[in-house]
């Protein structure tokens, strides 16, 4: 039976743990050669380990989203090696630190929009470039259930995510007509690195967010990779400009 991304080439930033990790793999498991990129290489290079150990196709390539010339240069070397683009998957984040905005250190909120928000723009309209002229393709941005309500003590993460979803509806309406789809996916609290180091500067921190979960549970990497696949594959072709909240219901209150 062939996989729902069969023939396809996909590109992932921040692909070496967590969302990015999983989300690699089950778009190599349904059919996709990755190009897997994070500013961590070592991670990148397990997360390669783990989809050619299970028969899959992927080149790991280190990357720093806040930089345009380095996505520019990535996002073509995904064509380039691969021969064409059409999955991109634009996740790479940093949560910052949790303070209310008269303590929030003015670096940490330049480094939160340079990385969540302005590292995005950078790899959308790189992959756009490409995208036409390879005959198309679909976007997905990782954005969050940040994204869509506001989260105490988290402007600057707050504002990058609502202004992730605000990018995503004008780049999918501005390329509708051009075989290109851009879409978000707005994850609930996840069980990936980034809440466990939280957890570590702000103990209870997991918990809490377990508690505000209205199934009572943290999602599982696994559950994000399963809307980016479906997303990135042809069985959402009537689908551009939305953005997918799977939350365990957190935003539906
Ligand atoms: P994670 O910490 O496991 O993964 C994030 C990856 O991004 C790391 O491998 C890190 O090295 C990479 N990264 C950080 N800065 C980078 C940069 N400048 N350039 C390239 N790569 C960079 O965390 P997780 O949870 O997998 O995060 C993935 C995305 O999901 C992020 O955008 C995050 O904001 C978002 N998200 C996560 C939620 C959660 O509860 N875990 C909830 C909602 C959204």
């Amino acid at each position: 039976m062939s996989g729902q991304c069969e023939g396809k080439v996909g590109f992932v930033t921040g692909a070496g743990s967590g969302i990015g990790r999983a989300a690699s793999l089950a778009l190599a498991r349904e059919g996709a050669k990755v190009l897997v990129t994070d500013l961590n290489f070592e991670g990148c290079e397990e997360t390669v380990k783990l989809i050619t150990d299970g028969g899959g196709s992927a080149v790991a390539l280190k990357l720093n989203v806040a930089d345009e010339v380095e996505v520019g240069k990535a996002v073509r070397k995904a064509a380039d090696d691969f021969g064409t683009l059409d999955i991109a998957f634009n996740n790479a984040g940093i949560a910052g630190p949790m303070a209310r905005i008269s303590e929030y250190p003015d670096a940490d909120y330049h480094q939160v929009i340079a990385t969540n928000l302005t590292g995005v723009w950078f790899c959308m309209k790189h992959e756009i470039n490409v995208m036409r002229e390879t005959g198309g393709g679909s976007i997905i941005n990782t954005a969050s259930a940040a994204g869509l309500v506001g989260t105490h003590s988290a402007s600057a993460y707050c504002a990058a995510k609502h202004g992730v979803v605000g990018m995503t509806k004008s780049v999918a309406l501005e390329y509708a007509k051009s075989g290109i789809r851009v879409n978000a996916v707005c994850p609930g609290g996840i069980k990936t690195n980034m809440v466990a180091s939280a957890d570590r500067d702000y103990p209870g921190f997991a918990s809490k967010l377990e508690q505000n979960e209205p199934m009572g549970r943290l999602g599982e990497p696994e559950e994000i990779a399963n809307a980016v696949v479906w997303l990135g594959s042809d069985s959402s072709s009537f689908t551009t400009g939305t953005t997918l909240a799977v939350d365990g219901g957190y935003t539906a209150r």
